[in-house]
């Protein structure tokens, strides 16, 4: 039977919740293993459905996974048996695209399924395909399966049409072990980016920037095995925030980094939350009604488009009207109906939703599209009258660690069926 996660909603969040391990940190840094023949120990890692993917994908390419002990997993690519991600993975994964740069620098080849669409967006490759033809792989596509080769990668100035995470992560690493000096413009600056960047120099490697929108990279012959922990995550951390204001609660949200959260937390203190930010922890609580607001999603430093559908959940209840406009993904309001049919007054017109806050939300079944718009629900849930019933939530199973149960440790009534 499929599983579904059932919210009797309207307690009141209390207490303290840590946050887990970055998922969007982790995959890119399991990916950095395959620039290496040693051993690499990674800590923090999140016991995760994308995480577990990315491990099969690593043993399918001949990786040893050794130690999925506790938050442990160490990855040794001492030999490759294949150089191909292969389209069931890919295409539960997109993330498995990540396997590229590396496979490319260290090996010489590289056969990886295209992604496709996905419920967010088309999602393209094509800037993380531009910058490996920049750097000398020769690239074809053929059945579907992208096929990269290169003696050896060399050194060059790649311009992105716009910032792209994974593809700014994908050509770091290839150009960690390319011939010469390489520049990334314009570049993400998310923090998964600069903690690629610290593995890498770890290993060896020799990256400026990272953080900025120019990173410098100058490449070395061979790269040494690292060992990381795992920033924590700050989207997962935000999303504990968010369920603290809409429930009227007062949460302690540990072991987070308030620094990558500022766009999160200015939004938060807007709406009516009070946020007071600690070294490693943000205390969040609210008493005041909740205040409608506008804003717009933007790459980092800018608010996280994997935080709008857990903001607009928030929003829904405000006083007023919100404007949402999502401008990174052109597909990423699919929550919009599940939560009109939670009693939320929300219009979509292209990428921007108008949200007239209701004074309550009730209970219904709904069904999660995507990671971020499940948590979404699950927001909507605890603050609704009455009982929530979300379906496919293996959705949420890929990103959150637990939740069920650090939301029921907060005071949530919420468990799982099936
Ligand atoms: N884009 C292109 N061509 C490319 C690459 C991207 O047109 O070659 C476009 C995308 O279609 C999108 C925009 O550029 O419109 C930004 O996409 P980006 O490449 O930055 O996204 P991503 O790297 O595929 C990562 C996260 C996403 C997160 C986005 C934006 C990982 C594994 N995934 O995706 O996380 O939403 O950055 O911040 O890091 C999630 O965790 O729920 C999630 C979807």
């Amino acid at each position: 039977m499929e599983q579904r996660i059932i919210i009797q909603g309207g307690n009141v969040l209390c207490g303290r919740v840590e946050v887990s391990g970055a998922k969007n940190a982790a995959l890119p840094i399991m990916a950095a293993s395959l620039l290496t023949d040693g051993p690499c120990d990674i800590t923090n890692v999140p016991d995760l459905v994308d995480i577990r993917t990315f491990s099969t994908l690593l043993q399918r390419l001949g990786v040893s996974v050794m130690g999925r002990e506790a938050d442990k997993l160490c990855l040794q690519a001492q030999t490759l048996s294949s150089c191909e991600a292969p389209y069931e993975l890919v295409k539960t994964m997109r993330a498995s695209v990540l396997v590229l740069g590396p496979l490319v620098a260290r090996y010489g080849q590289a056969r990886v399924s295209l992604p496709g669409g996905c419920a967010i967006g088309v999602r393209p490759i094509d800037q993380h395909l531009m910058g490996m033809r920049a750097l000398g792989a020769d690239i074809e596509l053929d059945n579907g399966y992208v096929r990269a080769r290169a003696r050896r990668l060399r050194g060059a100035h790649i311009r992105f049409k716009a910032p792209t995470v994974t593809g700014t992560e994908n050509l770091m690493m290839a150009a960690a072990l390319a011939d010469g000096r390489s520049r990334l413009y314009p570049a993400a600056r998310e923090p998964e980016i600069v903690a690629l960047a610290e593995v890498l120099n770890q290993m060896g490697g020799k990256v400026r920037g990272a953080g900025t929108d120019t990173i410098d990279i100058e490449g070395v012959a061979a790269l040494q095995p690292f060992q990381y922990a795992i920033i924590p995550d700050r989207i997962e951390a935000g999303t504990f925030a968010v369920a603290a204001a809409i429930t009227g609660g007062q949460v302690e949200v540990a072991g987070c980094r308030p620094e990558h959260l500022t766009a999160v937390v200015q939004l938060l203190r807007q709406a009516g939350a009070q946020v007071e930010a600690a070294d490693r922890s943000l205390h969040v609580a609210r008493q005041q009604p909740l205040r409608a607001l506008n804003f717009a999603t933007a790459p980092y430093p800018g608010v996280p488009t994997d935080m709008q559908a857990q903001m607009m959940a928030l929003l829904a209840l405000a006083r007023g009207t919100s404007s949402i406009h999502e401008t990174v993904f052109e597909n990423r309001l699919m929550h919009v109906a599940e939560l009109r049919r939670m009693g939320a007054r929300i219009n979509v017109r292209r990428n921007v939703a108008t949200v007239e806050g209701e004074p309550g939300l009730c209970g219904a079944d709904v069904m999660a599209t995507d990671l971020r718009a499940s948590a979404c629900l699950v927001i909507a849930g605890l603050a609704a009258q009455g009982r929530t019933v979300i379906s496919q939530v293996y959705h949420l199973d890929r990103g959150y660690e637990q939740i069920e149960a650090k939301l029921a440790a907060l005071g949530a009534q919420i468990w799982r069926q099936g």
